[in-house]
């Protein structure tokens, strides 16, 4: 099934739709904003993910796809367009926390990182610095340069 993904802003559904999951919402309009897509209508999302954009890193947060909505490739989807969004903005690595979806990303081809190592731009965001609980699963994915298509 084909999934259309489209920016949206920092609407209630959406933080809606996040504070449902458990998901953070006070540092969804910080300084870089986060960049929000979503799929559904506008007043009741279907699924929704969230880019920190830090030039070559990219944070993947705010991923969450309504109960009803699940297990039809939707998650999927809204990672896939968040990982071509961060490539196209020069992103060449996304990192992101988990407590509920390691498994599910590590699907997707995202591995464990070292926190110690996390780049600065990824350590100084409030999700690495607090706002995640450090018992989360710290991981990411390298992006392929030049992939086709
Ligand atoms: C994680 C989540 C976004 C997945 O959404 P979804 O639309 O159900 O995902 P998909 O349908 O694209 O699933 C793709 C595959 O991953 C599997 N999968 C889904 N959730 C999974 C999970 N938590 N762990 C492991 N595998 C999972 C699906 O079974 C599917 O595999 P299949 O095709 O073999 O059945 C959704 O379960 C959710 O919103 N969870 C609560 C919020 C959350 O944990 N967000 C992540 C925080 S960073």
């Amino acid at each position: 099934m084909a999934h259309a993904v489209h920016p949206i802003d920092v609407t209630p559904a959406a933080e809606a739709l996040l504070a449902a999951n458990a998901l953070p919402v006070s540092d969804l309009r910080g300084d870089p904003p986060v960049v929000l897509f979503g799929a559904g209508a506008d007043d009741r999302l279907d699924g929704v993910v969230g880019l920190e954009l830090h030039g070559t890193v990219a944070l993947l947060r705010s991923l969450a796809v309504d109960a009803d909505a699940r297990r039809g490739g939707l998650g999927m989807a809204l990672v896939a367009h968040a990982e071509q969004q961060a490539a196209a903005h020069g992103a060449q690595a996304v990192y992101l926390l988990t407590t509920t979806a390691a498994a599910f990303f590590a699907r997707l081809g995202y591995r464990d990182a070292d926190r110690g190592h996390a780049p600065a731009a990824i350590a100084a965001t409030r999700q690495f610095s607090g706002l995640c609980p450090a018992s989360s699963a710290f991981m990411v994915k390298h992006l392929l340069r030049d992939a086709p298509g």
